[in-house]
């Protein structure tokens, strides 16, 4: 078994990223702008967007950070997106995820211009990816395609089982993974004999926010497994139930665990595994990255 190492791949992506913003200055006098919108002040969403920026500002694209209130209404955030929409000097906006309860989200992400979609939540990009003209695809899952891709493995028939179908990983995923000629199950909550499917599975993508969720039994030796869950884990018992043993006494004294949806027991009978941290999670803020470079670029 070997790791599939989302720093280093997220590294080179970063050096890449960096030669391109070198020559859009050069070439064309232009530093890419993104904005992000947030509402309200929940800490994870805080966490996140401070990461955001942070990369942004390493590797040199502008980025600006628009904060509303929590009871912002639905006309404010409208008129920052279509303010943002109209602005030459952003290139991608990306409202940040969850939104307060009184917001409804789709009508809040409908509002943005599609050329300006960074993170592919737009109806018209996502109608796009399905029909496998995408231009700009969502970064988790595009994120995966770049590990698959560094590490050689093609996904071109094989049998693809893909866990979770949110609009955001789970079925973005399963089309990418069809346009790239795997065979794709998309499976859910609703899903019917889960353990059967995947043990026929050479390449597993979880997306299901469940600590240790696929066990070793459910996975077929010499399988791909891609991991993208991140569960934070508190409970001591739980420190037992899902991390090796070498580490779990780190984590009690830590006081918390950041687990994927695969349990570690199962990675022994894999060919290949992204780890949790440190697999999937580096790319999905790279990409977003990515994607910011790729609108301004389609902007001119
Ligand atoms: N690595 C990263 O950068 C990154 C980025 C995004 C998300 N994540 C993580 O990825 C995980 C999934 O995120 P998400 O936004 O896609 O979550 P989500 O919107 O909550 O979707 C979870 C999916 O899992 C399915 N599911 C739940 N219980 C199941 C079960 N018992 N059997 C089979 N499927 C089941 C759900 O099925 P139904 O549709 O039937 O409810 C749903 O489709 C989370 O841990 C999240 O933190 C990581």
């Amino acid at each position: 078994m070997s790791v599939l190492d989302g720093k280093v791949v997220s590294e080179k992506i970063q050096l890449e990223i960096g030669l391109e913003l070198a020559r859009l200055r050069n070439e064309h006098g232009v530093v890419p702008g993104l904005a992000v919108i947030m509402a309200g002040d929940d800490p994870a969403s805080r966490s996140y967007v401070q990461s955001k920026s942070k990369l942004a500002e390493k590797i040199g694209i502008r980025s600006e950070l628009v904060k509303l209130a929590a009871s912002a209404s639905a006309g404010e955030i409208a008129a920052v997106i279509a303010a943002k929409n109209a602005d030459p000097l952003t290139h991608a906006i990306l409202v940040q995820m969850p939104l307060p309860k009184h917001l409804d989200p789709w009508a809040v992400l409908d509002r943005i211009a599609p050329e300006k979609d960074v993170d592919a939540f737009h109806p018209l990009n996502q109608g796009l990816i399905l029909q496998n003209r995408g231009v700009i695809f969502p970064c988790t899952p595009l994120g995966v395609m770049r590990i698959l891709d560094h590490y050689a493995i093609d996904p071109a028939g094989m049998d693809v089982v893909v866990v979770g179908r949110s609009f955001l990983v789970g079925k973005p995923m399963a089309a990418m993974l069809a346009n790239r000629n795997a065979t794709v199950t998309l499976c859910h909550s609703r899903t019917v004999g889960l353990a059967a499917i995947l043990r026929e599975a050479g390449l597993v993508v979880a997306a299901v926010g469940k600590p240790g969720f696929i066990t070793a039994e459910m996975v077929r030796p010499g399988a791909v497994l891609i991991d993208v869950g991140i569960n934070h884990v508190a409970r001591e018992e739980d420190f037992e139930k899902f991390c090796p043993r070498s580490q779990y006494e780190g984590f009690k004294k830590k006081g918390y665990a950041i687990t994927g949806d695969i349990h570690y027991q199962a990675f022994a009978k894999a060919a290949h595994y992204t780890p949790v941290p440190g697999g999937v999670g580096p790319l999905t803020v790279t990409m977003l990255m990515h994607n910011t470079v790729e609108l301004c670029k389609r902007s001119r």
